[in-house]
This record gives C-alpha cells, structure tokens and sequence, in this order.
C-alpha cells in the first residue's frame, strides 16, 4: 500500500473521500462536488440520513460529471470533538471500505477540518495512519484468492491537503510506529510450527540493520547465569530456548536506560498441566508481550529516539514430554530464590522471573515495565477492553494511564499488597508459581514482584488485548500489536530529551 500526501484537487480517476463534520455535511469540497453533481450529494444524504457522526460513511457509486468513480463522505462527529483517535477512524473506515471494493485508488481530501489539538498537518498524518493499520492484512498463508469478482486491488492512497509537506513529515513518524505494530501484529500471527524460539530470536536479530544491538543467549549461556526458573519451562520442548536482549542507545551516554520485559511463550500447552483442547490454537499468541516489546525496539530505533532503550524477551515453548518439568518439582531461580512447580501451566511468570532478575541486575534501568499474556483471569477482570496494569510506582501508572487514553490502548490499575504475596508462599520452597483461583491475575503479578527490587515497575497483563480483540475501524487483525503505541508515546512524552 502506498500513502502520499498532495494538494486539494477534485479531478483525480479513482474513489474520492470527503472529511466532514456534524452539521457541516456540505460545505466546502464537498459543497463543490455536490454542484458537480447537480445535488445528487445533497439528496444522497438525505436519503441515507447521513449526519457525520463518527465512523460512519455514505457512499455515491458511478457519479455523473466528475472523474472519480466513486464519491464518499466519512464523518468526524462534532467540530469541537475532532481528535486524533476519530481522524484515525476515519481512515481506518475508508480504507476498509474502498479495500473491499473494485479499485485501485483512493483520495482523502480535508477541507477546514480542524482538530481542536491537532496541526492541519497531524490530522492529515492522523488520516492516513489510520489508514495504514487497517491496510494490515496477514494472508501469507493463503495459497488461492477469494473469487468475489474483484479485478483490482487497492493500491494507493492519496491524503489531500493544503499542508501536504508538513503532514507528510508527520507521517514519516507515525509510520515508523504503524511499522513497529505491524512486526508485533506479525509475530502474533505466525503459526507455532513457524515461529518457536529460533526462529522469533532470528526475526529480532534482523532489528540490528536499524541500529539496534542484538544478542541471542542459548541454553548453555543462561544455565551458566542460573535461569533455573526459565529453563524449566522449555524441558518439554524440542526447540531451544532464548533470551534475546535489544539496546537501542539514541539517548545521552551514560545516561540510565528504560527497560521492556516480554514473556514470549511461542506456544503454551500447558505442559503436564495440559491445557484443555478447544481453542488451545490461540497459545500460539501466548509470546504477545515478546512480539510487543520486538515491535516498540523497531519503532524506537526507526525514528531514531532519543532515548536509551533495552527490549528483552524470554523465549520458551511450553510442551507436555518425558522431559518436561513437573508438578512438585522445585527449581532455582537466577535470584537464587527457589520455586515449587505447582501448575506447569503457571509458565509465563517463571519466564519474567529470570527475565525481570538480568534486565534490573544488567543494566540497572530508570524503570522496568513487562507485557505479558499472563492470566486468563484478567479477562474475567477486565473484559477486553483495559489491559490489567500492576505495578508499584505511583508516577510510572499515570504516565501509563494517561499514555493509554491518549492511544487508545487503555489500562487499568489493579491492586497489590501482602495479603496476596502471602497466597503465593510454599510450604517446601520460598514460593510456589500459583496462588489458587482468588485474584489469579493479582498473585500472578505479586510472584513477579518477588524478582524485582527497589526501582519502579509496571506489570501489564494484555492476555486479554494482545490477541483476538474485537475488530475496531484500524484493527482488523488477530494479533493486534497491542502496546506498541502505548509505550512508544510513553517514551516520547516523558523519557525523550
Ligand atoms: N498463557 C496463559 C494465559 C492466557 C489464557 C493467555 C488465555 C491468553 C488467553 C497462561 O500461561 C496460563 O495458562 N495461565 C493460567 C494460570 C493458572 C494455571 C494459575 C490461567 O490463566 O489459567
Ligand atoms: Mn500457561
Ligand atoms: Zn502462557
């Protein structure tokens, strides 16, 4: 898909979109067209009952006196409302749209729309970033093309504007961070059979070419440095496990560097624990918070940040075998903290433990945030609307709260505190990886507490938001690539100099 930026004009072959406002359906561009037209669009309108709420479209097909083959007009919502999350939409909506219809073009023009917060220039970038996202398509797989009659396919997209330069260069930003979700919603995607650790450490190690320093730890490597917690998880498995550790240092030398954790299980079982049959395919997502933190380094490192930056990812499949690890067993941790194996389905916070232990130990960063697919129970929490944020650092939550909002991609803070770390206490060793059923998410992120010391730290559980999402205007995909714009937003309004 290719998206350009270019001035107004209303002779282009092609389906042409107009952004409009509530209660200003007709004016301007779009007053134009319509004399083109000889009202058609007045009475169109009419008919469909088209006001301009936000997301919805009316569409002309085949108009007569005008050179686009088809003519659109896509609504904002209130001129005071106008936001980057609506622009987007927008986008997102045409481009869905026209994606699905027999052309090869599509023009987008805004004509005195102005977002109250936004530069002409970001709303048009706003535009054609929603766009992007929902041009997402994962169909690699597919060997044969629907027959639905079609014979072109959307090619490019052209967003129309009297600030054309300047959006242009907007975009240049906000399409190195459509960049970095399209790696993450990527990863997500893959087949288990395609994507074990290897193989995901291999696409990280590609990040290197955008400045980024790479390194793989293989098994003899974290045997050496005690990972005892997650080696464990990956007994069972035929495929080796991997720690992969990416530096992105655009910041100031010697300057403290922000660190991401990701659990990256390419596919969880269960283990001896089996998971049940029916659905366990979707495990294949379980490396979402991995695939997150793989797609914030490319971001950050794309549009050359200025910020140190450390993305690290524990790798692991988690599989059922004479030589997987069991219920009862007891390992060590890297923190020299020992474990008792309750649920060998429990795996991914055994993963973070050692992870979350040489990331703060390592390279002592100013904070540490984790993505993980952690618990099912932060579904029953949450829904899927809100990712569970953990964490025990009152500024690091607002900063995430506010950045959510911002981006779309919300968070919740739930509680912590010593009478759930007390859950998670064994009778054999100095904790056991499952707490029972009461607060499941909330023990879980207690247990991670434990491999953290004193700097701040926010645990988000994105079991729910990582994967099998509800479809929105700008995701239409199974992995969405959650988090990637949250944290690079995060990084961009506060840790940037
Ligand atoms: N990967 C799962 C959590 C999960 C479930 C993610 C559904 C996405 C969708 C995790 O490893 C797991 O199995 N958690 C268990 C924990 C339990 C054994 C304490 C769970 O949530 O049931
Ligand atoms: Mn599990
Ligand atoms: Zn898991």
């Amino acid at each position: 898909m290719n998206i350009a930026f270019a001035d107004i004009s209303l002779a282009k072959p092609g389906a042409l979109a107009v952004l409009v406002t509530e209660g200003a359906t007709l004016r301007g561009v779009a007053a134009d067209l319509d004399g083109k037209l000889g009202g058609a669009l007045k009475r169109a309108v009419k008919a469909a009952g088209f006001t301009g709420k936000s997301g919805s479209v009316l569409e002309v097909v085949g108009p007569q006196g005008v050179s686009a083959t088809r003519i659109l007009l896509a609504g904002l919502g209130k001129s005071a409302d106008v936001s980057a999350a609506n622009l987007e939409k927008a986008g997102g909506e045409l481009a869905g749209r026209i994606g699905k219809a027999n052309e090869a073009s599509l023009s987008i023009v805004l004509d005195g729309i102005s977002a109250p917060k936004l530069t002409a220039a970001e709303a048009a970038a706003r535009v054609a970033f929603g766009a992007r996202l929902r041009s997402y398509n994962f169909d690699k797989y597919k060997t044969k093309k629907k027959d639905d009659g079609k014979k072109t396919e959307l090619k490019s997209i052209t967003v129309m504007t009297r600030a054309a330069a300047a959006a242009r260069k907007d975009y240049g930003t906000l399409s190195k961070v459509a960049d970095g979700m399209a790696l993450a919603r990527d990863l997500v995607n893959e087949p288990p059979n395609v994507l074990f650790p290897g193989e995901f450490a291999k696409r990280a190690r590609a990040l290197s070419k955008l400045g980024v320093k790479v390194e793989v730890l293989g098994e003899a490597a974290m045997k050496k440095l005690g990972m005892g917690s997650l080696l464990g998880v990956g007994y069972g498995s035929q495929h080796e496990s991997q720690l992969v550790v990416m530096r992105w240092m655009g910041g100031k030398q010697g300057e403290k560097p922000v660190a991401f954790v990701g659990k990256g299980v390419c596919f969880d079982t269960g283990g001896i624990s089996l998971k049940p049959g029916a659905g366990m395919e979707d495990m294949k997502g379980d490396m979402g918070g991995a695939a997150c933190v793989t797609g914030l380094m490319h971001t950050l490192a794309a549009r050359k940040a200025k910020v140190n930056a450390i993305g690290v990812i524990g790798l692991v499949e988690n599989m059922p075998d004479g030589k997987a690890q069991r219920p009862g067993d007891i390992v060590k941790s890297m923190s020299g903290q020992t474990i008792e194996i309750i649920n060998t389905d429990a795996e991914g916070r055994l993963v973070l433990a050692d992870a979350l232990w040489y990331t703060q130990n390592r390279f002592k960063p100013k904070f540490m945030i984790d993505l993980a697919t952690l618990t099912g129970a932060i579904m029953i929490a949450l829904g899927k609307e809100y990712a569970g944020l953990f964490s025990n650092d009152d500024k690091l939550s607002k900063q995430l709260t506010e950045a959510g909002e911002v981006e779309g991609e919300k968070v919740w803070r739930m509680p912590m505190g010593a009478v759930y770390d007390k859950m998670i206490d064994s009778r054999f060793a100095d904790m056991k990886n499952v707490g029972g059923r009461d607060g499941g998410s909330i023990t879980a992120a207690q247990f991670l507490q434990r491999f953290v010391n004193k700097l701040p730290w926010a645990h988000l559980d994105i079991a729910g938001t990582a994967m099998a999402s509800p479809q929105t205007a700008t995701n239409q995909s199974w992995g969405s690539g959650w988090g990637v714009r949250l944290l690079n937003r995060l990084v961009a309004d506060h840790y940037e100099k």
